[in-house]
């Protein structure tokens, strides 16, 4: 099943400094002005680190919400320099965090230390967006459903509020390289990842399930007819207000 909500998360990777905020400044007056825009859509942008208490503070009751892109995995406080825990995220204002991002995996983030963020980062109120998705090397030789139910089994359990956890799934062949997958691939992914999260949460309904991965203004309206998607993760696209703008209207006009 769908559910209600749809989410456009925009994750700024290593970009933004503080006058990039005029980027937000756009979206949220586009959003205020939009009379199709209403509460059954959400914005969220992952800036850096170094913009979630100036943004968070400015966008308080708009449109716009602020996340993190990811946080040290134990501890709210310890000897880790340049680290930032999720507390420390969560005290300037975040509300969500992705945790398990592919460029974070490929640098050595394991399965154990992604269920450490995590437990920490619900612990401190933070809402989880968790990236999974197979690379290329996995889906030509099949083993996406395996390598995708590994990935969520390894990492959530019942334990966690199911309501404070939202899945993108980002085939890692297709981010930042303008290739998407099939819809109808996209749909029995989204299906499969769907009832793997039933089964472990032990619930009828699904957390939210979104799709990332080359999403763009011309290529999002591929997705609509898939009522199954319940959003999308925006990389490059959601440095450009026109671009972001443009995915949200041709998804919903
Ligand atoms: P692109 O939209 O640039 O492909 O990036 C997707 C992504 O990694 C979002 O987290």
């Amino acid at each position: 099943m769908a559910n209600n909500m749809k989410y456009f998360i925009g994750n700024w990777k290593m970009f933004g400094v503080p006058k990039s905020i005029t980027i937000l400044n756009k979206i949220n007056k586009f959003v205020k002005n939009d009379r199709k825009f209403n509460k059954k859509y959400k914005i969220i942008i992952t800036p850096p680190d170094t913009l979630i208490e100036s943004y968070s503070k400015y966008f308080s009751n708009q449109a716009i919400s602020i996340g993190a892109q990811n946080c040290y995995y134990k501890n709210n406080f310890g000897p880790n320099t340049g680290s930032i825990s999720s507390l420390m995220i969560k005290s300037v204002g975040a509300q969500y965090i992705i945790v398990g991002h592919s460029d974070n995996r490929l640098e050595g983030d394991t399965d154990i230390m992604l269920k450490s963020k995590v437990e920490n980062s619900l612990h401190n109120k933070l809402k989880i967006i968790f990236c999974i998705g197979e690379n290329k090397e996995d889906k030509k030789k099949n083993k996406t459903f395996k390598v995708l139910k590994k990935q969520i089994e390894n990492v959530l359990e019942k334990k966690f509020n199911y309501k404070d956890i939202i899945i993108a799934y980002e085939p890692i062949w297709s981010i930042g390289t303008g290739k998407i997958p099939e819809a109808e691939d996209l749909l029995k992914t989204t299906i499969f990842i769907k009832k793997i999260l039933k089964n472990i949460f032990k619930k009828s309904n699904s957390p939210p399930v979104l799709y990332g991965g080359s999403v763009d203004g011309d290529n999002v309206s591929q997705f609509k007819s898939l009522n199954e998607i319940d959003g999308f993760l925006v990389g490059g696209a959601s440095k450009s207000e026109k671009k972001f703008i443009d995915i949200i209207k041709n998804y919903y006009r």
